[in-house]
């Protein structure tokens, strides 16, 4: 594995760094307190080319690699973790599934518009129901003459309330033990699919999520995404991709943490001293910084043989897994470190905290991930 990042990486990366810095943090605490919905920040990451990084340029994406997409997740959710998570449910869980099994005439006008940053997209696995045990879903969609209709609800759609599209899997076949599923690309506005109000939540609270609903939804053939029948494989495929983004949200909120607590250290004083030399709030750091280290090199390593094509399953598993835990320990040392003023609103490190513990639920919780990573060992 080369650890040197080429001159187009770092450049990407340092254009994300600056855009952040000067553009996102200043406002990521009031997107937080307020819940507001950022628009201009995802206008902005749209010209910048964010929103579709590894989709080629023809399709109105940026056309880099993987590796470049989780450096700019990362400097993205340093500044704000809500403008993270909205920028990776399009990358991965949207552009990237209908580039790979999505129809000419949907790259040309969906992907197209998405990846530039015209439009967003969405993604809907989830139900109130069914969360780990996906293919359990209740959502049907049923054959007709010329298209198929759509009956179900899926929720904590990231993107959801604002998105123009959603890819939403359905069950299509019941006839065997073994159900079916199929994907479909709907655009907002069909009638029968609807979006309610953002659901309230602990953190990332300028991401809206919402409970979106389909009711006798008609779609044509052409909405079907990839085969009928192989929605799950498209959705699992998906979600390798998506566990790097939502690896690299969870480095960015741990730079975050980190990137605070070294100066803070220096500047407050206890016994005389900054508290900076003190051995206690020394192995903090270093177990922040090692642990951090550590989950850059898994998640690396992830989009690098997503890059290459290689399966990569078990790599963003461990990656998601271990960066995930990571980021809430390294914010819980963050808060400890800043004491008193860690569990004020006045200082960013509890808004740290509540953003990293999403990490280690959606996109598969940590529990799924160890069940991938397991199957994986044990099928060699
Ligand atoms: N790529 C391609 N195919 C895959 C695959 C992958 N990564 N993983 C599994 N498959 C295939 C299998 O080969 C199998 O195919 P066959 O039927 O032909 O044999 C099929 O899919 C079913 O696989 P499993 O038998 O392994 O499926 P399972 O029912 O045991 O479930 C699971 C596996 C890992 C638990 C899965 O259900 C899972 O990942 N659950 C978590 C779901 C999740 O992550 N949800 C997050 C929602 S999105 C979100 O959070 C968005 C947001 O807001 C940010």
């Amino acid at each position: 594995m080369d650890f040197d990042l080429t001159e187009e990486q770092r450049l990407v990366r340092d254009t994300a760094r600056d855009f952040a810095t000067r553009e996102i943090a200043p406002k990521a605490s009031e997107i937080d307190k307020s819940s507001r919905w950022p628009a201009e920040i995802v206008a902005k990451m749209g010209e910048l080319g964010f929103l579709g990084m590894a989709i080629p340029e023809e399709y109105g994406g940026a056309g880099l690699d993987n590796l470049s997409y989780s450096l700019v997740m990362e400097e993205i959710s340093a500044a704000c973790a809500s403008c993270g998570v909205i920028m990776s449910v399009n990358n991965s869980l949207f552009c990237d599934p209908i580039y790979k099994f999505g129809t000419d005439a949907q790259k040309k006008e969906v992907l197209t518009a998405c990846a530039s940053g015209k439009k967003l997209g969405c993604f809907g696995l989830t139900e109130p129901m069914s969360g780990s045990d996906a293919q359990t879903m209740a959502t049907n969609a049923e054959k007709t003459k010329d298209g198929w209709v759509l009956n179900g609800a899926k929720n904590w759609i990231t993107n959801g309330p604002h998105a123009d599209y959603i890819l939403v899997f359905c069950v299509t076949d019941r006839s065997s033990p073994k159900i079916k599923h199929t994907a479909f690309l709907v655009p907002k506005g069909t009638p029968g699919y609807t979006q309610a109000n953002p659901d309230h939540k602990l953190g990332i609270h300028g991401a809206h999520s919402c409970t979106v609903f389909f009711e006798n939804c008609k779609v044509p053939d052409s909405a079907v995404v990839g085969n009928v029948g192989e929605g799950f494989k498209v959705a699992m495929a998906t979600l390798d991709g998506g566990r790097i983004g939502i690896a690299s949200q969870a480095l960015g909120i741990a730079k975050a943490c980190l990137d605070v607590s070294v100066p803070y250290s220096k500047e407050r004083k206890s016994f005389g001293v900054p508290i900076s030399q003190h051995q206690a709030i020394q192995f903090m750091l270093s177990d922040m910084a090692t642990e951090l280290d550590a989950a850059r090199l898994l998640t690396w390593r992830a989009a690098i043989m997503k890059d290459a094509k290689e399966r990569h399953s078990m790599q963003s598993a461990e990656a998601k897994l271990y960066a995930s835990e990571m980021a809430t320990r390294v914010a819980h040392k963050a808060i400890q470190i800043h004491g008193g003023y860690g569990y004020s609103a006045e200082f960013p490190v509890e808004r740290h905290y509540r953003d990293a513990r999403i990490t280690e639920i959606y996109e598969g919780t940590s529990e799924i991930q160890r069940i991938v990573i397991a199957a994986s060992l044990l099928k060699a």
